[in-house]
């Protein structure tokens, strides 16, 4: 299931050397753990892994580990990522904990944390969804500040550059169609792709679990358009008794399989976390056909021993590994086409 792992410093994340868990007995489950999507995940799990390691919450490990990214300005996450094809960034985002309770906002403009105010919704409403300017509305007045609504410097550019054509063509998350930028919703920087979304799971050391998943959407997208992060079963979904699992790629074709949800029903089934995502996977090519070669999705899973998998359509996704102070590493996703 581990293949081709690439492990990773994390002296310069600040974690310390102090071994505190990653310790199992036999039979026992791997807790605490979390995992999370794409190589942003390493920076975001390193901030969740603060907050298991001490005992702490799945649900507060979930929200401040996907902070991280919300907070970078160079990822497609948060308010540095790319504008819809108006200008204007909107944000989707969704959280859920061992008690089925969820929180999720979408069409979320110029909020720098949408999942604590999804967190919020799930605590403080009695709704689980609130978008647009209602959900704003509701973010203002639990206190988080209205941003300036300023594109990034990068995001600026790339949006010039897609105003350049303005064709409507969304594709995402193909690595190895790197001539794609044009239209990407991702930004090739630095020799890397930044990727749309960031999704997390983790079990506690009480074996508790929650997720969240944090998003820009597609960029360049139409305005209005939502994808399956704030999709409580698509772009996330959590069940104490079997385990949880997260999405990444074209929200529409997660959607339209209830792709997380469908991963942990396979898990209760007894399919492992990998093989649970790897049918998912499966079933959107089958209903894709032909023009499965031209969208990216992974999902991510684990389960309440602990296990851990994730499967995509085509090579280029990775996810992010952690369960001790020393252990938070890359995976490359397996893939199908
Ligand atoms: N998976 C992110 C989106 O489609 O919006």
């Amino acid at each position: 299931m581990l293949h081709r792992r690439r492990f990773l410093q994390l002296g310069s994340l600040g974690l310390t050397s102090f071994s505190f868990a990653g310790f199992r007995s036999a039979g026992a489950a791997r807790k605490p753990i979390v995992i999370s999507t794409w190589d942003t995940g390493i920076a975001a799990n390193a901030a969740a892994w603060q907050v298991l390691r001490n005992g702490g919450r799945a649900l507060d490990a979930v929200e401040k580990g996907v902070m991280v990214t919300e907070a970078s300005q160079n990822c497609c996450v948060g308010l540095g990522a790319n504008p819809d094809r108006d200008g204007f960034v909107t944000l989707d985002s969704c959280i859920m904990d061992e008690h089925a309770n969820c929180g999720s906002v979408a069409f979320l403009e110029r909020i720098k944390h949408p999942v604590s105010v999804a967190r919020r919704v799930m605590e403080k409403t009695p709704h689980v969804m609130l978008v647009g300017s209602g959900a704003q509305q509701f973010a203002v007045a639990e206190g988080f500040p209205l941003e300036p609504q300023v594109l990034s410097p990068e995001a600026d550019k790339a949006y010039k550059n897609w105003l350049l054509k303005s064709e409507y063509k969304p594709v995402i998350n193909i690595e190895n169609s790197k001539n794609q930028t044009a239209y990407a919703p991702t930004r090739f920087e630095n020799g890397e792709w930044n990727h749309d979304t960031i999704g997390m799971v983790a079990m506690d050391a009480q074996g508790n679990l929650s997720g969240s998943c944090t998003t820009s959407g597609m960029g360049f997208k139409m305005r209005g358009r939502l994808g399956d992060s704030p999709i409580i079963g698509a772009g996330l979904f959590v069940d104490n008794e079997v385990g949880a699992a997260t999405a990444t790629g074209q929200g529409e074709d997660v959607i339209r399989i209830c792709g997380s949800h469908l991963v942990v029903e396979l898990m209760r089934q007894g399919h492992s976390p990998e093989n649970a995502c790897k049918k998912a996977v499966e079933r959107i090519i089958r209903i894709k056909g032909n023009k499965a070669k031209d969208i990216q999705v992974g999902f991510i899973a684990i389960n309440k021993q602990g296990e851990y998998g994730g499967y995509c359509i085509q090579k280029g996704f990775n996810f992010a590994v952690c369960y001790a102070d020393d252990k938070n590493f890359l995976v490359d996703g397996k893939y199908i086409l």
